[in-house]
């Protein structure tokens, strides 16, 4: 499983985030981006953070550090703001901790980006179905002059559905990806070759250490599936399925959409 920090101070609320994130500090002297298991989007957003993460990270993406920050009762009694109290309440337990990354700032076009990167980044979130990294909402930081990948929370969709039970791997295989909106549309052509790059590394074994990182609590059960253990196996079963159907969701490459970008 990912790390597990306490947290020790509540700092700020980040009111730029949908899901009301914070930025709280814990007792190994980190400071980390806190989602929190009582906000509106409830569990599987954070499985979703900690799966597409931690499989960015293991394809050469950059991706702060998550950790499982355990969160007490005490840490809400004296925070003033009655919203933030209320979450605070409500997500006594594991809550998803990001690295802070000081003095970063959001995605802008002058940043000299590596084309192959972008592609690998485009081909990442077509596989994983991330429709969350768009102009609007780039979800990307330039920290240190290199980017960081943020919020995943909004894909993987399909377990969405896991409530009526796991049984439809190769419908979420075959859904097309719409890359048209995406921040890096205009690297569509290096798609194929970030395919013939990172399909190669995503093995059962690769998907089993990252599916493992998910703190056990958060994975809600699934109709069918035998315990938290036969979750990981559907996840992966899902993702499998997916890759096998590349054909189906490739960003295709279109020329005419090109750009320096
Ligand atoms: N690790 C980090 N270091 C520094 N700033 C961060 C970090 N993670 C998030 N932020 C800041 O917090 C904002 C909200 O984070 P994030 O996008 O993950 O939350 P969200 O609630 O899913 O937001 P939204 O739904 O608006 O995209 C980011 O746009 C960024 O400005
Ligand atoms: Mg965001």
């Amino acid at each position: 499983m990912i790390a597990e920090v306490r947290a020790t101070r509540f700092v700020t609320p980040l009111r730029e985030g949908g899901s009301l994130p914070g930025i709280i500090e814990a007792d190994d002297l980190g400071t980390y981006v806190c989602k929190f298991r009582g906000a509106g989007q409830g569990l599987k957003v954070l499985v979703a953070e900690v799966i597409v993460g931690e499989l960015a990270r293991r394809l050469t993406l950059r991706v702060p550090e998550l950790r499982a920050v355990w969160l007490d009762p005490i840490i809400g009694r004296y925070e003033a703001d009655e919203e933030v109290q209320e979450l605070l309440t409500k997500s006594v337990g594991l809550n998803l901790g990001i690295d802070f990354l000081p003095g970063s700032f959001g995605w802008t076009a002058s940043h000299r980006l590596d084309p192959a990167e972008a592609a690998r980044i485009l081909w990442l979130d077509a596989f994983t179905a991330n429709v969350d990294r768009s102009w609007r909402n780039p979800n990307v930081l330039i920290w240190h002059k290199q980017l960081w990948l943020i919020d995943h929370g909004a894909s993987l969709y399909f377990h969405h559905g896991w409530p009526n039970g796991a049984d439809h791997p190769e419908r979420f295989a075959q859904q097309p990806y719409d890359a048209d909106d995406h921040l890096f549309t205009s690297h569509r052509s290096g798609v194929p070759a970030a395919h013939a790059e990172l399909a190669p590394l995503i093995t059962s074994e690769l998907l089993s250490t990252v599916l493992a990182e998910v703190p056990e609590e958060w994975l809600e059960p699934v109709p069918g599936r035998d315990g938290p253990d036969g979750v990981r196996q559907a996840y992966q079963d899902y993702l499998l399925a997916r890759l096998a159907a590349a054909d189906r969701w490739l960003p295709v490459p279109s020329e005419s959409v090109e750009s320096t970008r």
